[in-house]
């Protein structure tokens, strides 16, 4: 949620942050900014509604000379998209420019106390307080340098931010800070960048420090980059870790959009997601953070997952496969429900948090509250070194590259093909699973990358079918059993980048009460492979088709059967029923990005979202 970058060094700033916003739109997109301090101390800023190619636009027309900077990409929190919300924010003097990720959520209070004092304020935002409580600091407190300005300033805010400020006739300081917003510093020759993660910083160093929760950092040029505490003051031990991402995993290779490249990407992503965890002869898995931590895996007497979104939707099928194949009651949790529930736990409880991007707020503050009630956390996550596998106790990366597409794809099949791997892994170490059901679905986990190759074979039929529904307004998803999660996520793809209203339901719960929609402006999009419940769902199809709606089915390879009921069908491999969701979901994720497509969506970037979602 917002993107901020910033960069101290001998080169042009303003090439290198409007690159780094490009780089971090996927968090933000409704506004850009820029501040540049020249080499003889003016402050220039620039400001647009829109992406960031307005802003080149909008800058283009004034002054962007400077070796330092700080830029912003927007997702609106306080105040709508516009020029005067968007930011860097300056203060009143004229003198201060500062960009801001996350929420002052004491900002009413502030502002007011800063009115009082003869502030007055332009934008709506909460970060304006900020800036003019900073200022406010610096003017009143004799001989207060800009740091220690924004120390005090921090000290009085309550909220999650991630700031970055700098301060006009001063072209050699950059100070930043973070609590519960991310911070990343790029440690290069000379030259030091910031940023809300380190897309913007990959190319130019692969050395990187993580600003801890309440550090902050004041980049002097020419001096020894210096951290500490924002509370007590105290340094803090600098520890420069290295980048493993590369330029080309941040480009789209060809394809007409990131969504596009990421579900081409996944047999590759899931290749990588399996790699080292199953034995050659398919007899075992093995994860190191169950192996770590034995004793808690065998002690525990429930483990409830939470999440938010997509993530979510990976957690109730990971429900249904630790049921399965662990024999221990699952529960699972929106984190933002989990967070204000007053949830019963001890340290006979696991937490699994999954999340993509590993910085989502209401995940993090459930992981908080679970650590302090006793149970321990284990983290299912993406991105390497994000809050969240820091916050945990243990966890397994799902190693499926940056996914740069704001609608997940190949996160969701990469949580699901861990959740399944965790499950077979707990399940054998509590011996409570048999020898021939680890060889027979970690055999066809195993195989996944090519049995997804060959799924992905229904592109040119799902982007034919996609003609057909391109202009209708409401659509139903069914699947039952480990499918009833495929349903949810289908529809969350397609309303999510195509803005037609979707709903997904358990099948055989259609009956008690959205048949009531079926007519023939309501296409449902039925989930029916050749598993235990296909005699079951069949029934649910007919239900559809004698009340007129149009169906597609999604159906195992060979079924002839369903061609003769349903309007269309999409084949899928047959693979074992736990297995199903991760080939059934790939038509539904391309249907969802065809019809977005025929309706000239932005795909990529649709409206409202933002990939990294860390606000409340
Ligand atoms: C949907 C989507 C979101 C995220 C959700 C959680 O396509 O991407 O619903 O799944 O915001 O994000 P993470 O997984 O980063 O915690």
């Amino acid at each position: 949620m917002c993107g901020i970058v910033g960069y101290l060094g001998s080169n042009g700033a303003y090439e290198i942050l409007i690159q780094g916003l490009k780089r971090l739109e996927y968090r933000g997109y409704d506004s850009a900014g820029v501040a540049l301090v020249t080499a003889d101390g003016s402050l220039n800023v620039h400001k647009s509604r829109g992406k960031v190619s307005n802003l080149e636009q909008t800058a283009a027309a004034g002054c962007t000379a400077g070796s330092i900077g700080i830029a912003h990409t927007r997702w609106a929190t306080h105040g709508e998209p516009n020029d005067i919300n968007a930011h860097p924010h300056v203060s009143q003097s004229g003198d201060i420019a500062l960009v801001h990720n996350g929420t002052i959520e004491n900002y009413a209070v502030l502002k007011k106390v800063l009115e009082e004092h003869g502030y007055t304020f332009r934008s709506e935002t909460d970060t304006e307080v900020l800036v003019q409580l900073v200022d406010y600091v610096r003017s009143t407190t004799p001989d207060c340098s800009l740091a220690e300005a924004v120390r005090e300033a921090l000290l009085q805010v309550e909220g999650a931010y991630a700031v970055a400020v700098v301060e006009k006739g001063d072209p050699d300081t950059l100070v930043v800070a973070r609590k519960s917003s991310p911070l990343v510093i790029g440690v290069g020759d000379g030259e030091t960048f910031i940023a809300s993660d380190a897309t913007p910083i990959i190319g130019y160093t692969d050395k990187v420090i993580y600003l801890k929760n309440n550090e902050m950092a004041v980049i002097r040029r020419g001096e020894p980059l210096s951290i500490f505490e924002i509370d007590s003051h105290t340094p803090s031990k600098i520890s420069i870790k290295q980048l493993k991402l590369s330029l080309a995993q941040l480009e789209k290779g060809g394809y007409d959009t990131f969504m596009l490249k990421e579900i081409f990407e996944q047999p590759t992503t899931l290749r990588d997601c399996l790699r080292g965890r199953i034995t050659g002869d398919c007899s075992r898995v093995t994860l190191s953070g169950v192996e770590l931590n034995k004793d808690r895996f065998l002690q525990a007497e429930r483990i409830t997952l939470v999440a938010c979104g997509t993530s979510w939707h990976a957690a109730l099928i990971g429900k249904r496969l630790i049921q399965d194949f662990c024999q221990i009651p699952v529960e699972v949790e929106y984190a933002s429900e989990f967070r204000y529930g007053n949830p019963v736990l001890n340290d006979r409880d696991i937490v699994i948090a999954i999340s993509q991007s590993g910085e989502t707020a209401d995940t993090l503050a459930a992981i908080q509250l679970a650590k302090d009630k006793g149970a321990f956390v284990y983290g299912v996550c993406n991105v390497v070194g994000a809050s969240i596998p820091r916050a945990t106790d243990s966890g397994t990366y799902i190693h499926v590259g940056p996914e740069i597409g704001v609608a997940s794809t190949k996160a969701f099949t990469g949580q699901v093909t861990v959740l399944t791997l965790l499950a077979l892994a707990v399940g054998q170490l509590r011996g409570v699973i048999d020898s021939s059901t680890v060889q027979s679905v970690a055999t066809a986990l195993n195989a996944m990358p090519g049995t997804i190759e060959e799924t992905l074979k229904c592109n040119d039929a799902v982007q034919k079918l996609s003609m057909f529904f391109t202009y209708a307004h409401n659509f139903i998803y069914l699947g039952r059993g480990y499918n009833y999660p495929t349903a949810l996520e289908g529809a969350l793809k397609l309303k999510e980048i195509s803005y037609i209203h979707a709903e997904g339901y358990p099948a055989a719960e259609m009956k008690h009460g959205p048949i009531a929609l079926i007519d023939q402006e309501m296409p449902s999009v039925i989930i029916a492979p050749s598993d235990s419940l296909y005699d079951k769902i069949i029934s649910n199809v007919q239900q559809v088709k004698s009340r007129g709606g149009a169906v597609v089915a999604i159906v195992s390879k060979g079924n002839t059967a369903m061609k003769d009921i349903a309007n269309f069908c999409i084949e899928i491999p047959d693979v074992p029923e736990c297995l199903t969701p991760l080939v059934a979901s790939i038509p539904l994720q391309l249907l969802a990005y065809y019809i977005a497509v025929n309706k000239g969506k932005n795909v990529d970037q649709p409206r409202n979202l933002a990939k990294s979602v860390t606000v409340e």
